[in-house]
């Protein structure tokens, strides 16, 4: 039974649901269970209003990186905020801002050297297609009015993001109307990920999906001012872990058509796939780069697109020549966020977090290994710090039916057995902080197990 919740929460969950909208919510199932109070955050964890702790496995939506509320962090922000909180980034500039650029340039793509500043993953998506489109024109490429993604990718909820992303879904497909012209690629998931691979026709399998790609790049890459992706790792599409061979080959083909590669890694940086980038995995760069989330270690909003010198020069001229990059927003490059990721960055070069990651891929490895003697588990598979599996109905073999909420309705069982789990569709996952201690994702590998067995 889960602890009961203090009294003086029953006006605030009253106040919750008079007045708040939640997001990606049904707002109808607050009613039956409304949202989980959290009163705090130390570490790994997560404290509920009941009292209970529970292991963040989700890194709360991938955001927390060195665990919650981690002291240099909570410093960095109390030390800016109260030297210069926040100030317009229009014709101003500040030492946060130029710290962090200094900080994570070394650790990126030797080619991307312009660093743009926005507020969140989709924003920073928005402002690399529309530099992309602008670039293309502004280099006298004419007709470059469509872009390239591939099928299951996620970049976010603004009109712009949605449009590159998957549209076959029950989140995006309404809003077909208002979206870019795109056209998509779909992937294969990468057996050599899985845990207890079946590799036979794999090579077959891959080589078609790469002679595919060609023909796809041949039949639309004129049009194309960019092509984006998450690299690797399709996240919220249901952690598809895909081959860095077709990473390359998407760099390979976007240099022949002339299109731009946008990566997405607002999910993937910052060391969730054991290196700093995903992309890294496939020795690619691309020519521009998405990153937030991670980017303060979770504690504040912030993202930053990093584009090329090429492109940075299509916008170069006198004021009067209309090649002005004419985006921002009110918060852009807030100081207090960038000295908060300036601190999150030095953790990188102070503390072994990216070895870390690779330890918790480890015990990844032992979990989801164990949790794969469920006949309610399929295909387990680790990329990184990451590991998911599919959930089917032992009975069929198959996803359970969507009406069954089967996976809303272990989320809810498991916070009741100290873990945050939040499978996506058939989808479960763990991306934990990393600092998260090993024995802990064994101990959430053996809850799962416990819960997927009653
Ligand atoms: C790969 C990727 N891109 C973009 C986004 C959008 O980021 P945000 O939710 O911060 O707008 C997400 C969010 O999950 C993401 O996973």
């Amino acid at each position: 039974m889960p602890t009961p919740l203090p009294p003086d929460w029953t006006d605030r969950l009253a106040l919750d649901r008079a007045h708040v909208w939640h997001p990606f919510t049904q707002m109808q199932v607050h009613e039956a269970d409304p949202p989980v109070p959290v009163v705090g955050g130390e570490g790994c964890d997560l404290l509920l209003g009941n009292g209970e702790r529970v292991l963040d496995g989700i890194s709360s939506w991938w955001t927390c990186l060195h665990g919650h509320g981690h002291p240099r962090l909570v410093s960095a922000l109390e030390r800016q905020a109260a030297r210069l909180d926040h100030v317009m980034f229009a014709g101003f500039t500040h030492e946060p801002a130029l710290e962090l650029v200094t900080r994570l340039r070394p650790k990126l793509p030797q080619n991307l050297t312009r660093a743009f500043f926005s507020d969140d993953g989709s924003t920073a998506v928005e402002v690399a297609l529309k530099m992309a489109f602008q670039a293309q024109l502004q280099r006298g490429e004419q007709g470059r009015d469509r872009f390239g993604a591939l099928r299951g990718g996620y970049h976010g909820d603004t009109l712009g993001a949605v449009g590159v992303g998957e549209l076959e879904n029950f989140m995006t497909g309404l809003f077909r109307p208002l979206l870019l012209a795109c056209e998509r690629f779909e992937v294969p998931e990468d057996p050599r990920r899985e845990l207890a691979p079946d590799l036979s026709g794999w090579a077959a399998k891959l080589a078609t999906a790469r002679a595919d790609l060609g023909a796809f790049f041949d039949q639309h890459g004129s049009r194309f001012a960019a092509f984006i992706a998450e690299p690797l790792l399709q996240c919220a599409g249901g952690m598809r872990m895909w081959p860095p061979e077709l990473l390359q080959d998407l760099r390979r083909h976007c240099d022949r058509h002339g299109v731009y590669l946008i990566l997405d890694e607002v999910a993937t940086g910052f060391g969730r796939t054991g290196r700093f980038l995903a992309c890294e995995h496939a020795g690619v760069a691309p020519d521009l780069l998405c990153l937030s989330k991670g980017l303060t270690g979770g504690t504040l909003p912030l993202s930053l697109t990093w584009a090329t010198e090429e492109i940075y020069s299509h916008f170069w001229g006198e004021p009067a020549s209309g090649r002005a990059f004419l985006h921002g927003h009110s918060y852009t490059a807030n100081p207090t966020a960038c000295a908060v990721a300036c601190a999150s960055l030095a953790l990188f070069d102070e503390e072994p977090v990216l070895a870390n990651a690779v330890a918790i891929g480890e015990a990844m490895t032992e979990a989801f290994t164990a949790l794969a003697i469920s006949p309610s588990v399929r295909q387990t598979r680790v990329l990184g710090s990451i590991g998911a599996c599919r959930l089917v109905d032992p009975a069929t073999g198959e996803a359970h039916a969507a009406n069954l909420r089967f996976g809303w309705r272990l989320h809810r069982r498991a916070l009741d057995h100290g873990l945050l789990v939040r499978p996506i569709g058939d989808c479960l996952y763990l991306m934990p902080p990393l600092n998260t201690p090993p024995a802990r994702i064994q101990e959430a590998g053996e809850t799962l197990l416990r819960l997927l067995s009653n």
